[in-house]
């Protein structure tokens, strides 16, 4: 088989590692890939969201299947035009992307559907957002309605900063289109967890799940990344509280896109707060997570192919997908600045970049290869993982290939996996 992969983060690299093991495919193609991604797949310079490119490319390749990595081309319809072209291609149409790509969708859905969810109205005027949010309790939590690169959303502790986020999205239109509806929504406190899941339109099978670090700081300091690091499986996703994710949560979320005519075939992303042992959504993502991916891929036993296969192929029933019995960790570095403006094309030195080895991965993101060098591209560079049977031996791997690894403004948390494990020892 001929596979093509869209997108050029560390969640495709990671992708395109998995897919290569797998003994159907012959050839990998990946676009637009990064320097990492070289090394298992050809490159192929066309942009995630070139649809019309692509196309026109994995046709005249003749691709057996089309993995989507990015939300973007998903919620411009990628998948309905490879689809009308007879191309095979995993991941949901624009209209069950709509999942991930409208709050307001989602919260229309999981309403209908009994899905726990934080309470929460819907506005487009901001005189009315302005006016509920003097009656709301504090904290309140707004967001933008569209797809705004995990920044969309202010937890707002007073009404003076929500007043600002409401401001910003709907009068200065600050997100654009994404702002021009926003989500205002009730506070949840308790501890998040993600748990991904493939569906083929109506069965579905969960991964393991896991913990991300969104905050850019140790301790869950400063701003929202795309996503710092993660773990899995998190402990905290016990095999009873999975059980009750997949009954009130996944089964009833794809059975409600299947009855409004957009059954969902691809990864559903289950962003979750767990309030005093009950899930509660607080989003929808249409695509695999990441980091998230780089940890729970990993621990996929089964072939990754077959199981996207079943999935294209509406026979997810039929397969049963199994999983090591084994931990990840995986922890990203970035560059100076980030999620602010950063600087690139700071060269990484190639000897300091360790290879992939059964018990650490260097997953690439924005990296590039210049010359005889591989450069600094983007925000977050690295996504470094190590697994181990257990999970604070996966910790200590995946920070010891972190240590060998330099670049000029090298930042990362050295706090990941510490809420399941505690502050690793100090180091002598
Ligand atoms: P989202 O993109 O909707 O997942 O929101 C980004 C982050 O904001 C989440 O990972 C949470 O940390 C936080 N968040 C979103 N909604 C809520 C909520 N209703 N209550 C508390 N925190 C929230
Ligand atoms: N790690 C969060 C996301 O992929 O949206």
């Amino acid at each position: 088989m001929k596979i093509l992969v869209i997108g050029s983060g560390g969640r495709e690299h990671a992708l395109v590692w998995k897919i290569a093991q797998s003994p159907r495919v012959s050839a990998i193609f990946c676009a637009p890939g990064n320097a990492g991604i070289e090394s298992l797949a050809r490159c192929v310079p066309l942009a995630a969201d070139d649809i019309a490119g692509l196309k026109a490319f994995a046709l005249s390749e003749k691709i057996d299947l089309t993995v989507v990595g990015p939300e973007g081309a998903l919620a411009l319809g990628i998948a309905d035009e490879f689809r009308k072209a007879k191309l095979r291609i995993f991941g949901p149409t624009r209209g069950a992307a709509q999942i991930e790509a409208s709050k307001s969708f989602a919260k229309d859905l999981m309403v209908r559907a009994r899905i726990p969810t934080a309470a929460s109205r819907t506005f487009e005027d901001v005189t009315q957002a302005l006016a509920y949010l003097e009656r709301h309790p504090l904290p309140v939590v707004v967001k933008a309605d569209g797809l705004a690169q995990g920044k969309g959303v202010v937890v707002a502790t007073t009404t003076a900063q929500a007043r600002e986020a409401v401001t910003d999205m709907l009068g200065n239109q600050s997100f654009g289109a994404a702002g021009r509806r926003v989500v205002i929504e009730e506070f949840l406190d308790g501890e998040e967890v993600t748990i991904m899941a493939f569906t083929d339109g109506k069965a579905v099978v969960p991964m393991v799940a896991a913990q991300d670090h969104k905050r850019v700081g140790d301790g869950d300091t400063g701003p929202n990344t795309g996503g710092m690091g993660a773990y899995a499986p998190a402990p905290l996703a016990t095999p009873a509280l999975r059980s009750m994710v997949l009954q009130q949560v996944f089964r009833p979320v794809v059975e409600a896109l299947l009855q409004v005519g957009s059954p969902f075939y691809g990864v559903l992303y289950a962003g979750l707060m767990i309030v005093c042992g009950q899930p509660y959504v607080l989003e929808f993502n249409a695509r695999f997570g990441d980091p998230e991916t780089q940890v729970v891929l990993p621990l996929l036993k089964t072939d990754l192919v077959e199981v996207m296969e079943a999935v294209v192929e509406h026979r997810l029933d039929q397969l049963d997908v199994e999983w090591h019995d084994r931990t990840a960790v995986c922890v990203v570095l970035t560059s100076a600045g980030y999620p602010g403006p950063y600087q690139t094309g700071q060269p990484i030195a190639g000897s300091a970049l360790p290879s992939s080895s059964q018990e650490t991965m260097v997953f690439h993101a924005g990296t590039k290869r210049q010359g005889s060098e591989i450069v600094t591209a983007g925000g977050r560079v690295l996504g470094v993982t190590g697994i181990g049977s257990r999970l604070v031996e996966a910790r200590e791997r995946a920070y010891r290939a972190v240590r060998a690894i330099s670049f000029e403004g090298c930042h990362f948390r050295t706090d990941i996996a510490n809420r399941a494990l505690g502050p690793a020892p100090e180091r002598g």
